[in-house]
């Protein structure tokens, strides 16, 4: 059964990654069924209501109301997809290890129902061997008896949530599969949604390739982070030094320092690395010093605005502006400004925090940006922060996004 004979897709998890997929596989001209087990999500979307901003309600209804999208939280559903891709959470555990059970559970809820010749893929980050040794084994022991035939690849998703020029059509998908079959029909089914398709020999590269991606940009991150503290220390502008490198030609890729790492993924899937290094009794001790020096930041940033006041100020009153852990996005999910909040906290500061997309975080709620304080600090430049309506009011600000030029009363990070 050739994919595009049924073209009716099944997603499991409609999240960020998974109902930006669902959209763009509706205007392909697939029979999208939305699966969660998140109830209130679930009947969300139904309603009409987007939960991920990069999905507009607009589009949302439209894909509703054609009839060819619904969510459900009903898995034998799966039974009538062609292709079911699994984009569930792959979080750390509080030791900071990989933790797969909602992946598990994902795959224990689909394998009674999947359909014979069904191609199932997993789009979840991991480490590599997740698709060959985690999820076949739970697909092969639950799938109905009939189910003989089924295809499987792994296509990670690399969808950057909040980016208004690259979206699921225009970025190269990775693919690869577990066999010949398996590889040309995840071909054919991500050519149906994707411009550009990239096959790679294995499922283990498609993920290795994943994580060495984020990694990356964790460690880029951290260097900057490391660099900043020293040129600081000497006296030097590091975002002078920064663009001054930049202006070599190639060989150089400019990254900011700031509060830290945040998100699904930057300050996760290096773990899944880590963790993945130690199995075979290696080590990723690059990856695991980069990672602590971006845990040290929040303690850093506090440190550095905390010397912008009075030193006899016994409770110092701290505005901190973004929440989120990136600009134009609401999604608090690990953000480095908890950790900033907290060393805050644990200097004796009253800590108040504004931001237009977060209501309520922590179990605090955001405040207007005329709160009294002594110092504000600018960790994520949310759009529709005015600086200027601090600065006006004499008080310091310290930016740690390197977006407020050339402000009198801003200091950058
Ligand atoms: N968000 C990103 O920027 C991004 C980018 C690339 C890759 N990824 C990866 O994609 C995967 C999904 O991430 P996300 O950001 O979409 O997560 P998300 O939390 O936004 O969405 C996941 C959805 O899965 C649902 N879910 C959880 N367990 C389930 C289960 N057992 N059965 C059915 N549904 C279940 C949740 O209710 C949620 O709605 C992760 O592996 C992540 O690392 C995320």
């Amino acid at each position: 059964m050739s994919v595009e004979n049924t073209k009716t897709l099944a997603i499991i998890g409609q999240g960020y990654v998974g109902l930006p997929l669902a959209m763009a596989a509706v205007d392909a001209g697939w029979t999208v069924i939305g699966i969660d087990n998140f109830k209130a999500k679930v009947s969300q979307i139904n309603s009409g209501s987007s939960p991920v901003e990069d999905v507009s309600t607009e589009q949302l209804q439209a894909a509703l109301s054609s009839g060819a999208y619904k969510a459900t939280v009903d898995f034998s559903e799966v039974a009538q997809a062609a292709v079911i891709t699994i984009c569930v959470p792959t979080p750390l555990n509080e030791k900071r290890e990989p933790d797969l059970e909602l992946l598990r559970n994902a795959t224990n809820g689909i394998a009674p129902f999947i359909s014979n010749e069904t191609l199932v893929v997993s789009e979840s980050t991991s480490y590599p061997g997740t698709l060959r040794d985690v999820i076949i084994p739970i697909i092969n022991e639950f799938k109905p008896q009939e189910s003989k035939n089924l295809f499987f690849a792994c296509a990670p998703e690399r969808v950057n949530p909040g980016d208004s020029f690259w979206n699921q059509k225009n970025t190269p998908r990775l693919v690869g599969a577990i066999d010949a079959t398996s590889k040309s029909k995840a071909q054919e089914f991500y050519e149906s949604i994707c411009d550009v398709v990239v096959l790679v020999s294995t499922p283990e590269v498609a993920e290795a390739a994943k994580l060495l991606e984020n990694t990356f940009r964790l460690v880029n991150i951290a260097l900057v982070n490391e660099f900043t503290q020293l040129c600081f220390e000497n006296g030097i502008n590091v975002h002078d030094v920064i663009e001054a490198a930049g202006t070599k030609p190639y060989g150089f890729m400019p990254f900011r320092p700031g509060v830290g790492v945040g998100g699904h993924c930057i300050p996760v899937d290096p773990l899944y690395l880590t963790w993945w290094a130690r199995q075979s009794g290696g080590s990723a001790a690059f990856v695991e010093s980069a990672d602590s020096i971006n845990q040290s930041m929040p303690r850093y940033v506090a440190d550095r605005a905390l010397s912008m006041i009075d030193a006899n100020e016994n409770n110092p009153k701290v505005l901190i502006l973004g929440v989120a852990y990136k600009p134009g996005v609401g999604d608090v999910r690990e953000t480095p400004v908890s950790e900033l909040r907290n060393a805050l906290i644990s200097y004796g500061a009253d800590v108040a925090w504004h931001d237009p997309l977060v209501s309520n975080w922590e179990g605090t709620n955001s405040v207007g940006l005329d709160w009294d304080c002594d110092v504000a600090i600018l960790a994520t430049n949310q759009p529709g922060i005015n600086v200027t309506q601090l600065t006006e009011r004499g008080i310091q600000v310290l930016d740690c996004t390197n977006s407020v030029k050339n402000l009198a009363g801003v200091t950058l990070l």
